[in-house]
């Protein structure tokens, strides 16, 4: 079954041939793969003569982002692996889509200025854990719980944060469980323990989250209408939680695959 997630990104598909089953799963990357040279020369035009990064330290970012790509692959294929392993064992696929983005540089020194830190590499390495980012997006919220948990318990990763907005919604009704794990890139020099900030949320709240994040940069709208649809997105956060609700019943009852109801721990 190919599942098309809509997305103008461009999107890898996966085929495995398992015994009688053929799988696929979608993975929409949000930019193309990172290219040193590129990087460096994007670095240097942002800060003509005066870079933002200290020129010393241009390498040294470069070969980070790429430690920080190759975590965001290791977690995405552990997290494919697992919704395979459902696919064969309960006939049920947990996650209907992936997508995966690497911080722009842009987005990187904005939010470094933003905290108030120094524009160098330790800063970024020692404060920002969303540099690498995974979206999974499930079926259901049992499927959230348990390939959050299924994925937690791997040993050769760490639990380093969690956020449980499923359980506790943000006041403007936001809801996703949001992770961040630290996972071993093994390069010539050795393991690097690099994190990679996973949000697992059902189809619902990234239909949700979606408009909301357009109502947010949406700027040219008179307050008293940002301030109506805000509502009405609230209203909608309720009504999607109860339709949810309901439709995880139907297909607990109709389907054997494992029900979680808790977030993982932070190790
Ligand atoms: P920042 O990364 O600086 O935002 O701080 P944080 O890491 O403490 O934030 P948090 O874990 O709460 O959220 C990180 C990400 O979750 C954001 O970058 C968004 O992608 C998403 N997110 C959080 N809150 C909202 C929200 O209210 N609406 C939408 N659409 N997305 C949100
Ligand atoms: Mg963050």
């Amino acid at each position: 079954m190919l599942r098309h997630a809509g997305k103008s990104a461009s999107a890898i598909i996966q085929v495995q041939h398992t015994c009688a089953v053929t799988i696929l799963t979608v993975i929409l990357d949000r930019q193309n793969r990172i290219n040193t040279n590129d990087l460096k020369a994007r670095l240097k035009a942002l800060g003509g003569e005066n870079t933002p990064f200290p020129t010393d330290e241009i390498t040294e970012f470069a070969d980070l982002m790429q430690v920080y790509e190759g975590a965001m692959y290791e977690i995405s294929t552990k997290l494919e692996i697992l919704d395979s392993e459902f696919q064969v064992r309960f006939a049920h696929d947990p996650i209907h889509h992936m997508e995966r983005r690497l911080k722009s540089v842009n987005s990187i020194l904005g939010k470094l200025e933003r905290k108030g830190l120094p524009l160098n590499v330790a800063a970024m390495r020692d404060n920002l854990f969303d540099v690498a980012g995974i979206r999974v997006i499930c079926n259901y919220r049992d499927d959230v719980y348990s390939v959050s948990n299924y994925l937690s318990a791997q040993n050769d990763i760490s639990v380093l944060r969690v956020k449980d907005y499923i359980k506790n919604p943000k006041q403007n009704g936001y809801r996703s469980l949001h992770v961040i794990y630290a996972v071993p890139v093994f390069l010539s020099s050795g393991a690097h323990y690099t994190p990679v900030e996973v949000q697992f949320r059902t189809i619902a709240m990234d239909y949700w989250a979606s408009l909301e994040h357009a109502l947010r940069y949406k700027t040219d709208l008179p307050d008293a209408k940002l301030t109506e649809h805000s509502q009405t997105l609230l209203d909608c956060a309720r009504s999607l939680q109860n339709i949810e609700t309901q439709m995880q019943n139907i297909h607990r009852d109709i389907n054997g695959a494992p029900q979680a109801g808790e977030a993982p721990k932070a190790d």
